[in-house]
Parts: C-alpha cells; sequence; structure tokens
C-alpha cells in the first residue's frame, strides 16, 4: 500500500486517484477549487462519468480516499506525488504548461527527503519533465535527487475507469530505473504491458497517439466524403478495411469530426513542436483542416435540402462531444449550432445530460425534454452525437411531428432504410445507395454459429 498525492481533480485525476484508492492505495487528491473540494468530500463528482460517483464514494467511505484544497496536506507522507493538471493550448497553439510549472513550484519547498517520486500525467509538450526537474532544483536546492517520472493517460472519457483499469500499455519515462520501478509497482495489480522509456519518448508516445488517432478519424471521413460522390457505402468500406489487421476495425466511424479536450488540444500541440523545429507537419495540418471542414458539411448538406436557412427551423438531437459524457469542449455540435445561428436559422436541441453544461454558450437555443420535443415544428432534424437512445426513437412519430420531414444523420445512427420508410428524406455521412451488403456464406455460416 502507498501513500499518494494526486494534484488536479479533473478527469485525469479523479479517476487515477480513485481507481489507485481501489486498488489499495492511501490517495489524497489536492485541488486549489475549493468548492470543488467540498463537493468531492460530499462524494458528488462535478462532471458525469459513469461510475465515477459510486467508486468514489466507496473509497471514501473506506477511507483510502480523501481530499483537500492545502497542498501541505496533500503532500505529507506522500511517497508519489502525480500532475494531473490542466495543459490547454496557447494562442500559437503550443501547450501551455504555466499550471503545471507553478504547482511544482509551490510543492517545492514543501517536500523533504525521503523525497516522494513526482509524476506528470497532464499531457505536456517533449521536455517537460526536464523542466519540472530543473524547477524543482530551482525552487529547493536540495533536490538534486528527487525524481521526476512521465506517465502518461490513455483514458477515453466516458469508458476512463475501465480504460485505467484495463490499459492496453502503461507507459513510465525516467532517467532512473528505481524511479521506474516504483511507479510500476503501483500498476503492478492490473494484467497489462509496461513500456519504460526515457522523459522524452514517454511524452512523445502521448501525443503521437492522440494524432494518430486523430488522423484515422479525418481519414475516414474524408473517405466518407468520397463516398458521397462516387455512391459507395462508406460503412461497408470500413467494414471491408478493418478485416485488415493491419488496419483494424477501430476508430473508423465517419462522423461530423472529432472533438473534446484532447484531439484538438494535442494535434495542435505536436503541430507547434514540428514548426518550433523548423519543419512542416504536412499531415497534422490536414487532419485539423478536415476536421474543421467536417462541421460544415452538415450545413452544405441541410442547405442542399433546404434552401435558405434564414427562419428555418432545426432540431438538434446531441452537443455532448460524444456519448456517455456532458463534456461539451470543442463538440462540432458548439460549432454548427453556431452557424445555423449566423445563417437566421432558429435552434431546438436536446441532449441526454450536456444540456446544463451546454446552455450558458448557447443562450438563444431552445433547450427541449427529449428527441421528440425538440423535432416538433422543425424544418429538419440533425443528429450530431451517437447517444444510444436516438437509435431507438419513433421515427414515424418524429416525422409526424415535423414541417419537413428532413433528417441529417452526421453519426451514421439512424438506419436508412427505416428512415425512409417512416416518410424522411434521410442523409447519412458516406452512405451509398447499395442494397446488396452483407458477409460471403461461409462467413455467414461462421457467425450463425
Ligand atoms: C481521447 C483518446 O482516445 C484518449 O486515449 C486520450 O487519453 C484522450 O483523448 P476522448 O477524447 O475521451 O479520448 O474520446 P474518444 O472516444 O477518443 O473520441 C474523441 C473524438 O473522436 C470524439 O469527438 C469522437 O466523436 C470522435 N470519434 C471517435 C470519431 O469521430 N470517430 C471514431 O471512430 C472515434
Amino acid at each position: 500500500m502507498r501513500s499518494v498525492c494526486i494534484l488536479g481533480t479533473g478527469y485525469v485525476g479523479l479517476v487515477t486517484g480513485a481507481c489507485l484508492a481501489e486498488m489499495g492505495n492511501r490517495v489524497t487528491c489536492v485541488d486549489i477549487d475549493a468548492r470543488r473540494i467540498r463537493s468531492l468530500q460530499a462524494g458528488e463528482v462535478p462532471f458525469c462519468e459513469p461510475g465515477l460517483n459510486e467508486l468514489v464514494q466507496r473509497n471514501i467511505v473506506s477511507k483510502r480516499l480523501s481530499f483537500s484544497s492545502e497542498y501541505s496536506v496533500g503532500i505529507s507522507g506522500a511517497d508519489v506525488i502525480f500532475l494531473c493538471l490542466p495543459t490547454p493550448s496557447s494562442p500559437s497553439g503550443a501547450a501551455d504548461t504555466r499550471i503545471l510549472r507553478s504547482a511544482v513550484e509551490s510543492l517545492a519547498p514543501l517536500i523533504s527527503p525521503p523525497y516522494p517520486v513526482i509524476v506528470n500525467k497532464s499531457t505536456a509538450p517533449v521536455g517537460t519533465c526536464s523542466l519540472l526537474k530543473r524547477l524543482l532544483q530551482k525552487n529547493n536546492l536540495g533536490l538534486h535527487s528527487v525524481q521526476v517520472v512521465s506517465n502518461p493517460e490513455f483514458l477515453r472519457e466516458g469508458s476512463a475507469i475501465s480504460d485505467f483499469m484495463h490499459p492496453d500499455r502503461v507507459v513510465i519515462g525516467a532517467q532512473d530505473s528505481a524511479a521506474a520501478a516504483s511507479i510500476e509497482s503501483l500498476y503492478a495489480p492490473l494484467d497489462t504491458t509496461v513500456l519504460i522509456t526515457d522523459w522524452k519518448t514517454s511524452e512523445m508516445i502521448k501525443y503521437a497517439s492522440n494524432a494518430y488517432l486523430a488522423t484515422k478519424i479525418s481519414f475516414v471521413n474524408e473517405v466518407a466524403n468520397v463516398c458521397e460522390l462516387v455512391g459507395a457505402d462508406v460503412s461497408q468500406v470500413t467494414a471491408g478495411m478493418g478485416l485488415d489487421r493491419r488496419i483494424g476495425s477501430s476508430f473508423l466511424r465517419p462522423g461530423v469530426g472529432y472533438g473534446g479536450s484532447c484531439f484538438p488540444k494535442d494535434v495542435l500541440a505536436l503541430t507547434h513542436v514540428a514548426v518550433m523545429h523548423n519543419m512542416h507537419p504536412r499531415l497534422l495540418r490536414a487532419v485539423m483542416e478536415v476536421n474543421a471542414d467536417q462541421a460544415k458539411r452538415v450545413l452544405h448538406k441541410l442547405k442542399g435540402q433546404l434552401g435558405d436557412l434564414d427562419g428555418a427551423l432545426i432540431g438538434v438531437w446531441g452537443i455532448a462531444y460524444k456519448p456517455d459524457t456532458d463534456d461539451i469542449r470543442e463538440a462540432p455540435a458548439i460549432e454548427i449550432i453556431r452557424l445555423l445561428e449566423q445563417e437566421g436559422a432558429r435552434v431546438r436541441a436536446y441532449d441526454p445530460v450536456a444540456m446544463p453544461k451546454a446552455a450558458p454558450n448557447l443562450p438563444d437555443v431552445t433547450m427541449c425534454s427529449d428527441a421528440y420535443d425538440a423535432a416538433v415544428g422543425a424544418d429538419a432534424v440533425l443528429l450530431l452525437t451517437e447517444w444510444k437512445e436516438f437509435e431507438s426513437v419513433d421515427l414515424h412519430r418524429v416525422a409526424a411531428s415535423m414541417s419537413t420531414p428532413i433528417l441529417i444523420d452526421g453519426r451514421n445512427v439512424i438506419d436508412q432504410a427505416k428512415a425512409e420508410s417512416a416518410g424522411f428524406r434521410y442523409t447519412g455521412v458516406g452512405r451509398g445507395t447499395s442494397t446488396v451488403a452483407g458477409f460471403g456464406r461461409q462467413e455467414r455460416m461462421q457467425r450463425a454459429s
């Protein structure tokens, strides 16, 4: 059992702290936001993450997990300090490490031998661990022997606990093998591969992983756009691609583009690192360009159906940047709604959980009680987040309530044939016109058995 301090109680900090507590460690999570700490001490998690409320409450009761707004409280007695702090994009596109640096300058005077290992879990540019080590030494000369370790996170919102407890890999970047072993032992209860590298390599693995995933998404969106022009069906195209083990079937879902607090920021940050080293990151720039255009394509499709949008009433299903979260950061839906309003359209929107966070950002949007309410009287409905509940909406009821039954399905959630039989003019993403689709006899027999 180790004594762990977590600085930062956002998605990464809180999930890391609660999971390490669940694994038997004594964990103190620290945040300068006293209000957030008070709600956490009451077992209330300030954002939607499936299972996290229960995990936090269970570990508060078992006294393995506690919260404080005082660094000194969290750090005292800790043998590991995790930095789980925001590194937002700065105007230049570089990751802004000010919060990270100021946290290290605050903690340096508070630690004494035997020093805790300082673990950076925040997504930060290559070279950050070296910078943090220098800051520690500058702020507490005796800190030559303090160890800094990079341990990037690979958590997806909506499945963060499962991703922590069942990781594909744990990456540890260190200069000292004892420090690496100390952090590796924290993850010993997990059945996974631990990759130990130097600092820079670990920091680069995080950026390269996110940039590659974003590239996969922009690639499949561009393929979908070509499919629309030639009449191929992208869902069959990606099924055919995914059967190639070198490609794999995951992360090949076309849609309205990626959002969230990571992909946009991390692709931009990696682009900035390349430019700072006099390299022209053509592919990364194209990934961002395709992504920005993908949201705008929804407007083109809508105008193709309705013509001028001035005065149109549009229903929007889904605001969060992905299902199973209330996070609206960089959500394509926010951008699309803003474009609709710029064209003079009025918007009614529904999201199962993200409306409280979205409403202050969308003051002119009518927030609705359900998908049916958002469609009443609408000239068109846009499906922008693939919430499961949208798969079972009564399409006949929706079509009958609309002014014109137009459905732009930005995430290919709705069955086109069902939509059309309910009276909709249906447009998806990269949906072809093929009626013959499926697997060959051999595969059918295997799947049937
Ligand atoms: C991502 C990375 O997956 C995770 O490893 C990293 O630690 C943080 O960033 P997250 O942003 O939570 O996680 O969600 P993810 O499920 O990766 O989706 C990111 C965006 O890509 C969402 O907007 C989603 O809608 C979009 N997406 C994802 C697609 O458009 N198509 C896909 O096939 C998959």
